[in-house]
């Protein structure tokens, strides 16, 4: 199977960390052209330092996801700049830990905007510029917690729940010429994992909690979730849309 993606221009947002820096990574060493779009300047200019220094291709975006007239902002530079969009990564997300009364109404309507409606503004600013190019395709990152309910953090696992409808919805609506698959990752050792892992009163237990609960009996690599959206996004799986891909250790297969 040939991943190629050469000369194609891919956007990825929250590309300054962890999946979306390994994802951006990914797409430039097969290719493409990648707009890494982030919130922290300094994490995005790093991103695209190491995809230089790999020999690929990239330029940095800074911008808040959630907020429609950046969104507008950075798609219009992204054109400015390639002429195209042909594949979008709605990566960018954040963790919120809460029952529905320690969620407060502020921190339930964060992780949906930065969750959600950041996906469906990316979204709509692709398949207008898709839709006059004659084709593309958007894969959303939602997550294990989108399929089922995991224990104390309802906001996070109904926003990754959304993620999957926008899929679904955005596949029907605009088959055949734009794909629009979802990727379920599992817990993944990125750095903010590592972080609370770190941060536990008990590192070693919190890690070994953490892998023991997936038939795997170990966390994901950023890498191997990224290897995931370049499958999704290859022209060689063309007939797969509305598609759900769990990569997650088993976790959600017991
Ligand atoms: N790491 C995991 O275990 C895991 C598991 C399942 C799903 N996911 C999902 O994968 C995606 C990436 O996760 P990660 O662990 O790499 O996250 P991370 O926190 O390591 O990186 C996220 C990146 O997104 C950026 N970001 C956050 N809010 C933004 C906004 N409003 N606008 C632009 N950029 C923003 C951050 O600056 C950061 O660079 C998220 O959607 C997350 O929910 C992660």
């Amino acid at each position: 199977m040939k991943l190629d993606f050469e000369n194609k221009i891919v956007v990825v947002t929250g590309a300054g960390l962890g999946i979306g820096r390994a994802t951006a990574r990914a797409f430039a060493n097969h290719g493409a052209r990648v707009a890494v779009v982030d919130l922290n300047e300094e994490h995005a200019r790093a991103t695209v330092e190491a995809i230089t220094a790999e020999g690929g291709t990239a330029a940095y975006f800074v911008a808040d996801v959630s907020e429609e007239e950046q969104v507008k902002k950075f798609f219009r530079e992204v054109l400015d700049k390639w002429g195209r969009v042909d594949i979008l990564i709605n990566n960018a997300g954040i963790y919120y830990q809460g029952t529905i009364t320690s969620t407060p109404l502020a921190a339930w309507e964060k992780v949906m905007a930065v969750n959600v409606r950041s996906a469906y503004l990316c979204a709509r600013e692709a398949v207008a510029i898709m839709e006059k190019q004659g084709g593309g395709v958007i894969i959303n990152v939602a997550s294990e917690a989108g399929l089922v309910g995991i224990k104390g953090q309802v906001a996070y696992n109904v926003s990754k729940a959304a993620l999957i409808g926008l899929t679904r919805s955005l596949a029907v609506d605009h088959a055949p010429s734009i794909r629009v698959n979802c990727l379920c990752p599992g817990t993944t050792a990125t750095p903010l994992v590592e972080e609370s892992v770190r941060r536990s009163g008990d590192p070693e237990k919190a890690r070994r909690e953490l892998e023991q609960i997936r038939p795997m009996n170990r966390l994901g690599l950023p890498e191997e979730q990224a290897k995931a959206l370049l499958f999704l996004a290859s022209e060689e799986v063309g007939y797969a849309t509305g598609a759900v891909l769990s990569v997650d250790g088993g976790y959600t297969a017991q």
